[in-house]
């Protein structure tokens, strides 16, 4: 039921980016990163919660050996972007001396990118690189580098596909955008 409206609480959403073109969209960052990492054991890192499915697809996507890790962060106040992130969990494995790659499911005004390559700043890795799902270029207020990029969109709310609007929405398949 892709193509209709959805409600979750007070809000009503719309139909923005079907499951086909997150495959294909994923398939495609899967790709390009095999290419660059087949040789190495790269070490992929979930940041929890919105990335789950992203995190998965792209695994099943990616050929490769590998191993993967997880942290979790939360801004401090309500839903609102903050500039004041709290780790909820810290990197569930050593990342000394490894290939890391951190996966985020959207890198909206950047806060949360920022706090990533502070906690990284002083961790001995080989090498660090980003990759986003989602992207909003019109929110980003940083001048940080990501890497891969899955797709860059409106400076608009959307859930699904791993994505909450106030704790719901995760496990839709397809990203649905807030209707304006
Ligand atoms: P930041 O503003 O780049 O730090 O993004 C912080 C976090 O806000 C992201 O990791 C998401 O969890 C969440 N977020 C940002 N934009 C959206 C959105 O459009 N829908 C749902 N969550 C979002
Ligand atoms: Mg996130």
């Amino acid at each position: 039921m892709e193509n209709q409206a959805i409600t979750i609480k007070d809000k009503e959403f719309v139909p923005f980016i079907s499951s086909e073109e997150i495959q294909n969209c994923i398939h495609r960052i899967s790709n390009t990163i095999y290419e660059e990492y087949k040789e190495e054991v790269p070490v992929f890192v979930g940041v929890l919660s919105g990335v789950i499915m992203f995190f998965s697809d792209f695994l099943k996507h990616y050929h490769g050996d590998c191993e993967i890790a997880f942290l979790q962060l939360a801004s401090y106040e309500g839903f609102q972007s903050t500039n004041k992130i709290d780790t909820k969990l810290d990197f569930t494995k050593d990342l000394t001396n490894r290939h890391v790659i951190i996966l985020e499911d959207i890198i909206d005004t950047g806060n949360t990118l920022e706090h990533l390559y502070d906690k990284l700043e002083n961790m001995p890795v080989k090498s660090l690189k980003i990759a986003s799902l989602l992207f909003k270029p019109d929110a980003f207020k940083k001048d940080l580098n990501i890497n891969y990029i899955g797709m860059e969109i409106p400076n608009k709310f959307v859930v699904g596909y791993g994505l909450d609007y106030d704790g719901l929405g995760r496990n839709i398949d397809a990203i649905y955008q807030l209707k304006a």
